[in-house]
């Protein structure tokens, strides 16, 4: 088990010193990230998380100085150096470093930081038990996805409201924006389950466009499940039948209370539980170092 760290192509120890002081990424958040799981060791929807890291570097006018095909290359290698059964993949490309400031021209060369971890499995039993969530109030626009659902490594306002979420003993906060609508979780998607229909926040809510989400959205579609994504009030989550969240470390995990309210009976609902199994049949077709 270890953790190994590729920065521009050097492998190290993630004790080596790597990155700058001055890098913008340390100083400012000023980067964008995906985070990717393997599957039998193989990454699963690479190319969906290449596709999204390449769209927040452009949203945040970041060159990547890589290739696609590079880049994979890059993370096999780094895969392969931490030689752990399954691996949590962190990409992490910042804007570089340069004189110290806040304009952005002031750097002019990127940096690429690829991180293998062993990957931190959550609790089975979550499954069975479900989990409960915290409604955090956040100001509109931030989490994990400024500007315009970019993953950009500024993520304060998130960890802020899980460590609120996990004082007041749930295990995710779902960010509430200034117009009360609900957002998303701290590094999770949200769903409701109501009337046999599938409620998700729209991607025009701010959101980030989680590639679970996206996956479970299909997989439920082509059960004819109804999907409505569009706004959310809080008070539609406490009255669903079920709820879940979503993410590429969590998959898809039964909620069953918001704040102090169990949601439906209080126990993982069947809906949530097929979606989760179909998800995970799902995974086989999504595995490859190919990215399409
Ligand atoms: N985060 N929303 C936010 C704010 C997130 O940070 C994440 C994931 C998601 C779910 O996206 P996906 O299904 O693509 O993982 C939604 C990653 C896992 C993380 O920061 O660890």
């Amino acid at each position: 088990m270890a953790i190994r760290v590729n920065v521009n192509g050097v492998i190290r120890g993630p004790d080596e010193p790597h990155v700058s002081a001055l890098d913008r990424g340390f100083l400012y958040g000023d980067s964008v990230y995906e985070v990717i799981r393997t599957y039998g060791g193989v990454p699963f929807a690479l190319g969906p998380h290449l596709d999204r890291l390449w769209r927040s570097a452009d949203l945040l006018g970041i060159t990547l100085p890589i290739g696609r095909s590079q880049l994979v290359r890059r993370i096999r290698e780094t895969v392969e150096a931490a030689g752990n059964a399954e691996t949590y993949v962190r990409i992490v490309a910042t804007r570089g470093s340069g004189e110290i400031g806040l304009d952005p021209a002031l750097a002019a060369d990127p940096i690429v930081v690829i991180l293998a971890a062993p990957l931190r499995r959550y609790p089975a039993e979550w499954e069975r038990t479900g989990v409960g969530v915290l409604l955090v109030p956040v100001g509109k626009g931030v989490g994990g996805s400024v500007p315009g659902g970019a993953k950009s490594g500024n993520y304060l306002a998130n960890l802020m409201a899980l460590g609120r979420a996990k004082r007041a003993g749930a295990e995710e906060a779902i960010l509430v924006d200034t117009s009360g609508h609900v957002l998303e979780g701290a590094s999770s998607n949200i769903f409701a389950v109501t009337g046999g229909r599938l409620v998700t926040p729209s991607l025009e809510c701010g959101i980030l466009e989680g590639i679970t989400r996206r996956v479970v959205i299909e997989i439920a579609r082509g059960v004819s499940m109804p999907v409505d994504d569009r706004p959310v009030r809080p008070e539609e989550l406490r009255d669903a039948d079920e709820a879940f969240i979503t993410s590429t470390l969590r998959e898809v995990v039964p909620v069953v209370r918001v704040d102090d309210a169990a949601i439906g009976s209080g126990r993982p609902g069947p809906v949530t539980l097929d979606l989760l199994l179909r998800f995970r049949e799902r995974v086989a077709t999504g595995l490859g170092w190919e990215t399409g």
